[in-house]
């Protein structure tokens, strides 16, 4: 499935020999050749849910993945994190300059819409225009920009539970559960009562996804991890392990994770690839 990804993203994204060839270049270079792409296995096993026929789910979970891949290119610049290693390779803005990786971040999110917009992914097209409408509300200021917003501020700041738990379901949580909500819209009509589990399932695993990121910043090394481990406790940032401990956190996004799937026994077998992405999330070691 990785590979199926990695191919709808290598075709979306120009060749690095069309003009401007350093920003086309920069961009396969951030999005291409790594990553769990935990966002469109997501999307992909939301869409079995709904029956949503495979060729709209790639083009979906590729836009989903160009969001994402933005998120990480702008995430590690000096203004935001700082960090000089993304998925075992330089950052964007180390391998190529810092104006690059801004415009790459800018480039992938604009590739993203434009993918959503020029190919049919929904039984009709007022079903298409809320899928658009559903990626932009997760990626602005009320969902990751607004949480990433907030994580900025927090630097040397004690977050109260709640108020770390608004950062996190936004920085992080908006986006898986937008990619969860894409898979099931480009599918059939699904009653409103599954509809609702399958957003509690997404908004309780993406909120898991983050707590077990900062578990892993503070537990594991850079070998592992493929970026710098430790940064969160050097730029002083309130993480789960911060509040609650690793082994606190550890055992916080289980439940989550727990409560994610109990939701789901409605859908039966339907919902088997989600409950085992579900276990996947909180027992990764990268
Ligand atoms: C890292 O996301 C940033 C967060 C939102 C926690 P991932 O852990 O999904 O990163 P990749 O795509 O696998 O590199
Ligand atoms: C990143 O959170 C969230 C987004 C990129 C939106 P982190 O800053 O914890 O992600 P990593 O640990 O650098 O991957
Ligand atoms: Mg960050
Ligand atoms: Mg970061
Ligand atoms: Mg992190």
């Amino acid at each position: 499935m990785q590979a199926r990804v990695e191919a709808s993203l290598a075709s979306a994204l120009p060749n690095a020999n069309l003009a401007p060839e350093q920003l086309h270049d920069a961009m396969r270079y951030a999005a291409l050749g790594g990553g769990k792409r935990v966002r469109a296995l997501l999307l992909y096993a939301a869409g079995e849910v709904s029956a949503a026929p495979p060729k709209r789910l790639d083009i979906a979970a590729a836009a989903v993945e160009l969001v994402h891949a933005y998120s990480l290119v702008h995430d590690d610049l000096p203004c935001m994190d700082d960090d000089v290693l993304r998925r075992g390779k330089p950052t964007c803005h180390i391998q190529y300059d810092e104006a690059t990786a801004l415009l790459v971040g800018d480039s992938l999110h604009s590739l993203a819409f434009e993918l959503m917009a020029d190919f049919v992914l929904a039984d009709d097209a007022k079903r298409q225009l809320q899928m658009v409408a559903t990626l932009a509300q997760a990626a602005g200021s009320r969902g990751m920009a607004g949480g990433q917003a907030i994580d900025l501020a927090s630097v040397d700041k004690p977050l109260s539970l709640p108020e770390l738990e608004f950062m996190h379901i936004h920085k992080t949580g908006a986006l898986i559960r937008a990619a969860v909500r894409l898979g099931v819209m480009a599918g059939g009509d699904l009653p409103d009562d599954a509809l609702k589990s399958l957003d509690q399932f997404a908004k309780r695993i993406g909120l898991a996804f983050q707590v077990i990121d900062d578990v892993l910043d503070a537990q594991s090394n850079t070998a592992t991890l493929g970026k710098t481990a430790g940064k969160d406790a050097e730029n002083n940032k309130p993480t789960y392990v911060s509040i609650m401990g690793a082994c606190g956190a550890r055992n916080y996004a289980r439940d989550l994770q727990q409560q994610a799937e109990d939701g789901l026994s409605a859908l039966g077998s339907r919902a088997g690839r989600l409950c085992n992405i579900g276990h996947y999330i909180i027992k990764r070691e990268y």
